[in-house]
Order: C-alpha cells, then sequence, then structure tokens
C-alpha cells in the first residue's frame, strides 16, 4: 500500500542525532551484495561505513523518526561520500580496511571528468527493507527536483540488473543516455551486462 503523502522528507544534517546510524543500517541492507569481500557481516558494513555519508549531499524520507528512504544529489563537483582510512580499518581489519579506502574510493568518489553546469548528480538511493514499494525512494527524489535548483539530473551507471531501481528513475521520468558494457568476464563474474545512465531535463 502507498503511503506517499506521509513522508517527511528533509536534508540529512538537519534530521537530528540517529540519522547517521539510521541511513549506513538502510545502506548495509540495499548496497552489501557489493560489498561483500571487505565482511559478509550487514552490522560490521553499517559501522565501518556510516562515517562516509556527507549528510549535507543528502536527503531523507522521514516516517516519524525514522529515516524510510534516503538519496544524495550533488553538484557534480562535490562528492556524497568521504572514505576515510581509519574507521574502515577499525572496522573491517587493517588490510581490507586499506584495501576498501583505495577500491572504493575509485568508486565512490569518481569525479565527472567534464562537469556539466546546472546539473544535479542523483545518488546512492536506498530505502529500509521495511519502507520498500511505499513510494519512499519517490519523496526523496521528487523532493530533489521539487527543490534543488538544477536544470538537468544525471544518475550514473546503474546496473541493467537493478530492475526496482531503473522502474523507479523512469516512473519519475528519467531517461536512458548512455549505457556501458561491462567486459565478458565482469558479465560472467556478476551477471550485469552493461550500466545505465539516466538523464532528467526539468521542465
Ligand atoms: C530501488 C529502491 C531504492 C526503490 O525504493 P522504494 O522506496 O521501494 O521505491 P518506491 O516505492 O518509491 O517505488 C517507485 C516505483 O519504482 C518501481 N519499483 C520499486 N520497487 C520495485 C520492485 N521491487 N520491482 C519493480 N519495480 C519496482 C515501481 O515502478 C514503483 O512504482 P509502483 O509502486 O507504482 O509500481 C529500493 O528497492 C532499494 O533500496 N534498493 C537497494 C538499493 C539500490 O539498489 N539503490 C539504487 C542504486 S542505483
Amino acid at each position: 500500500m502507498k503511503h506517499a503523502g506521509a513522508f517527511e522528507v528533509v536534508r540529512a544534517d538537519r534530521a537530528g542525532m540517529e540519522v547517521r546510524s539510521q541511513i549506513a543500517e538502510i545502506f548495509a541492507d540495499g548496497f552489501s551484495q557489493w560489498l561483500t569481500y571487505f565482511s559478509k557481516d550487514r552490522d560490521v558494513i553499517a559501522k565501518a561505513f556510516a562515517h562516509m555519508f556527507v549528510l549535507d549531499q543528502f536527503y531523507v524520507a522521514l516516517a516519524g523518526d525514522r529515516v524510510a528512504a534516503f538519496g544524495a544529489c550533488t553538484d557534480c563537483r562535490s562528492f556524497a561520500l568521504a572514505l576515510q582510512r581509519a574507521p574502515l580499518r577499525r572496522h573491517l581489519g587493517w588490510f581490507k580496511g586499506t584495501m576498501a579506502a583505495i577500491v572504493l574510493k575509485k568508486e565512490f568518489q569518481k569525479p565527472f571528468a567534464d562537469p556539466p553546469a546546472e546539473t544535479g548528480s542523483v545518488e546512492f538511493i536506498g530505502t529500509a527493507l521495511s519502507f520498500r514499494g511505499q513510494g519512499a525512494a519517490s519523496a526523496v527524489i521528487r523532493h530533489m527536483l521539487d527543490h534543488l535548483p538544477y536544470r538537468t539530473y544525471l544518475i550514473e551507471e546503474v546496473a541493467d540488473t537493478n530492475i526496482p531501481a531503473i522502474r523507479l528513475y523512469e516512473k519519475l521520468g528519467f531517461t536512458e543516455y548512455k549505457r556501458n558494457s561491462l567486459s565478458p568476464r565482469q558479465a560472467r563474474m556478476s551477471g550485469i551486462h552493461h550500466m545505465v545512465s539516466l538523464r532528467l531535463e526539468k521542465a
């Protein structure tokens, strides 16, 4: 059942004390499948990565004092995440923590080669398991589209296997503008054939 009107969307740095750990828990539920090399324990993933969210780049859909969904929107120049070696090493161990800092920085803090003007980059959308399918992610992205000053919004590199995410973005009006193929070996290992990028021009 949809409760789209039930969510209040606010910038994460204005949402109160518990917000970072709640975002981290949702992140661990939604993104752990990419991080199993570093830990298979979802609670460890939540603790290890909680530090990295740059809260003034994030918006959260709140249901009372619970974070139902989160997402970031940057200006294509700043980063939504800031990985630090010390907390990663503390929770993942010295070696994996160091690897996470090196490898994931390249993934999570990837600069735009030629940052486009007046463009928002929508990144790291996630909904808590208990709030999935209730319009929470839609509420976060709609809030960005309604309140941020950009003319164009990009969502870069969504796995073609992530049907819920692609349907969500298309439902909100995003359309595919680019797809990058993975190598046959990467495709065999991950099941992903393309990384799809989507764009929305605000009327
Ligand atoms: C993708 C994700 C953020 C969707 O969040 P959500 O709050 O459940 O999405 P909404 O309720 O706002 O759904 C809006 C639309 O998205 C599509 N959608 C959402 N979940 C879907 C699913 N499981 N299967 C197919 N379509 C889905 C539907 O079109 C839906 O509209 P409808 O309910 O009227 O059919 C959530 O599944 C998630 O956190 N996934 C893990 C993290 C992730 O992959 N993030 C995206 C990285 S690019």
